[in-house]
């Protein structure tokens, strides 16, 4: 595998892929990887001749306050997992790289302004989806996997291409849970023992709220409020949003709560199209 640190060498990197024939596969990552972030690199390894992981602790995307500083940051741990699960490159760039100076030029995720992560955190899909969009710039053609957990950011990101009109296919894979349910992510290497048993509460909250539609339930306020009763329950965790949003094939569960100083976000599909109970109307 290729450590790459600067914007040049990547680009001549991947460019060089594609004259030589051989389709890319992008997986973009904050680093501190786990075994979600590998499933996306294992997938792209399957579907692309070769893939490039990307490291950036992206400063737009947090907050003053935020865990910036405090993000895991762990190169050589990254550099050997990315490279056993197949990666060809991993573009690891520095701050100055990616922003040599402070951005005329930024990007919007305007149509989801008012909900869910946008409103609890202000700025950062923006944040998102203008490193995504340097990424893509960068990358060139190619397909680009990301998680479903971060389910806004996929959306965000899949905007950016039919807006912006990148030639690239994004690819969303399915969110890895430890065995308890609790979502894979960075973030939870901030948990103490105490916090990891009680976090995978997030889970068991969608779960109560799939449960509750799978009896027939189809008023959305009622399934967020029996998700968020749920969080209630754990006394060390703090709900932050617990929303169901209704669609014709499937409803989406929506879960943010602070357990300790961690913030974490899970969400969950749950069909409604097809079968008995999916035959009903949907109230709202
Ligand atoms: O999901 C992440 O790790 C980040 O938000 C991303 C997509 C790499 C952009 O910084």
């Amino acid at each position: 595998m290729e450590l790459v640190h600067t914007v040049e060498g990547f680009r001549k990197a991947l460019d060089g892929e594609r004259c030589a024939g051989r389709t890319i596969g992008l997986v973009p990552t904050m680093g501190a990887l786990h075994d979600g972030h590998l499933s996306l690199v294992r997938r792209a390894v399957q579907e692309c001749d070769a893939v490039a992981t990307t490291i950036f602790v992206n400063p737009l995307q947090f907050a003053p306050g935020e865990d910036l500083d405090r993000y895991p940051r762990d190169l050589e741990r990254d550099r050997s997992l990315a490279e056993a699960a197949g990666s060809r490159y991993l573009f690891a760039p520095s701050e100055r790289e990616i922003y040599p100076r402070e951005p005329l030029a930024r990007v919007t995720a305007a149509a989801i302004e008012d909900s869910l992560e946008a409103t609890s955190r202000p700025g950062h899909l923006d944040g998102v989806a203008t490193v995504v969009t340097k990424l893509f710039a960068l990358a060139g053609p190619c397909r680009a996997y990301f998680g479903e957990k971060d389910y806004q950011q996929l959306a965000v990101v899949r905007g950016l291409v039919i807006d912006l009109s990148f030639p690239v296919e994004v690819v969303a894979c399915p969110t890895v849970r430890a065995p308890d349910g609790l979502a894979l992510s960075s973030r939870n290497a901030y948990l103490t023992d105490a916090e990891r048993r009680a976090a995978p509460v997030l889970y068991r909250a969608l779960s109560a709220g799939e449960a509750c539609i799978e009896s027939g339930e189809r008023d959305p306020t009622t399934v967020s409020r029996v998700m968020r009763d749920f969080v209630g329950t754990e006394p060390s965790v703090r709900v932050d949003y617990a929303e169901a949003r209704p669609g014709d094939q499937e409803w989406r569960l929506f879960v943010a709560a602070w357990v300790g100083t961690t913030r974490l976000i899970d969400n969950i599909a749950v069909p409604v199209g097809a079968g008995p109970l999916g035959a009903g109307p949907v109230r709202s």
